[in-house]
């Protein structure tokens, strides 16, 4: 009983040290003004020209594609990276026509869809690295904001 309450205190201990560990550190979330304005309005016209036929210039989505703004995109990629998000992308869109971009026109188009989904941009542009998009965490709702998305 003693050493089982010495494990459970080692357990918890280590889970809340953990716990204060992520938080301690300056994670990036999509929410900390991760691509440009301007980066936005190129992707607008990359949408337009590869994405909207299927999904819709609106972002709503049409007949088999999934609407790419609101609720149910938001909570698809809740909890992964803007790097995984990206590369789903990068490799089956346009569905006809997979990885036919570049990585700029990828990372425009990603920009655009966060200003569609009302992310708000910052100073830097978004990364057309994965491996740096890896760093940010895509999170359905804005953590500085304390609302829900519903
Ligand atoms: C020929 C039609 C077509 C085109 C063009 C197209 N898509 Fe898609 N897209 C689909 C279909 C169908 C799905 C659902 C099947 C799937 O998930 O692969 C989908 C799924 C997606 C998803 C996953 C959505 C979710 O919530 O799971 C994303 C993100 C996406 N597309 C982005 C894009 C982007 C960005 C472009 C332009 C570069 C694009 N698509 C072009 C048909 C298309």
């Amino acid at each position: 009983m003693r050493r089982l309450s010495a494990i459970l205190a080692a357990l918890i201990t280590a889970t809340s040290v953990a716990g204060i560990g992520v938080r301690g550190q300056t994670a990036t979330s999509v929410w900390d003004g991760v691509y440009t304005d301007a980066q936005a309005t190129r992707g607008r016209a990359e949408f337009s020209a590869h994405c909207a036929g299927c999904h819709g210039a609106t972002l709503d989505g049409t007949g088999e594609a999934p609407a790419l703004a609101g609720a149910q995109f938001l909570s698809d990629f809740n909890g992964l990276t803007v790097g995984a998000l990206y590369d789903r992308i990068r490799t089956s869109m346009p569905q006809d026509n997979p990885s036919s971009l570049s990585r700029e026109q990828y990372a425009n188009i990603l920009a655009f869809m966060f200003r569609s989904n009302a992310i708000p941009g910052g100073a830097k542009e978004l990364d057309r690295r994965s491996e740096y998009l890896k760093a940010i965490s895509f999170e359905a709702t804005n953590p500085h904001a304390g609302a829900t998305l519903h």
